[in-house]
């Protein structure tokens, strides 16, 4: 499918929870050798993130209006994407609502099966409670593997993370990758 979509063959990312596409703007234009897809549910948000590939002629870079774990479980083809990055999800923190966290033992499985083998899953959050019930959920899929060496420093900022970091707000970092 993504062959389709891009016009050739190159080694795919998603951004899921995208919000208004700064941080994956900045790698698209910094990585031309690599395919990004923006996944943002809300309209508004995903409409900034069209406008800015566009004025960009940015044509490594797809944005979906959808909610991600529908696109990961239902649209993307098994093994076909490098890296799957979520960057600040809303944390949900009422635990009647935590039924709500996109980052569940389902999603895990899901982005399990849509990555290739040696692919990763990284997560940034400022929220220490849900960095530590979403390791709980990556855990429940032992081919989930902690990779300690991602530690992000290279990634670009993203609209939450600069709030965040104005804020003074911790800023936790973890990747796992896909055993062979
Ligand atoms: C806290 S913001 C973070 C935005 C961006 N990743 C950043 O770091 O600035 C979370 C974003 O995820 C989007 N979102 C939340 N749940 C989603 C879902 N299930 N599918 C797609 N987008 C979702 C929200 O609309 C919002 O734009």
């Amino acid at each position: 499918m993504w062959p389709e979509v891009f016009g050739r063959t190159a080694p795919v990312e998603l951004d899921l929870g995208a919000g208004d596409g700064i941080y994956i703007e900045a790698r698209a234009r910094r990585e031309p050798d690599r395919d990004f897809v923006a996944v943002e549910r809300l309209l508004g948000r995903a409409t900034k993130i069209a406008k800015k590939a566009q004025r960009g002629g940015l044509r490594n870079l797809r944005i979906l209006r959808l909610e991600s774990a529908y696109f990961l479980k239902n649209l993307c083809p098994p093994g076909s994407v490098e890296v799957i990055t979520l960057r600040y999800p809303d944390p949900w923190p009422k635990r009647r609502h935590h039924g709500n966290r996109i980052l569940n033992s389902d999603f895990a499985a899901d982005a399990l099966r849509t990555c290739k083998k040696g692919g990763r899953l990284q997560l940034t959050t400022d929220d220490r409670e849900y960095f530590a019930w979403a390791c709980r959920e990556v855990a429940t899929c032992p081919d989930w593997m902690p990779d300690p060496r991602w530690m992000g420093e290279d990634e670009p900022s993203s609209e939450f993370e600069e709030k965040f970091q104005q804020e003074g707000r911790a800023v936790l970092r973890k990747a796992w990758i896909r055993k062979g």
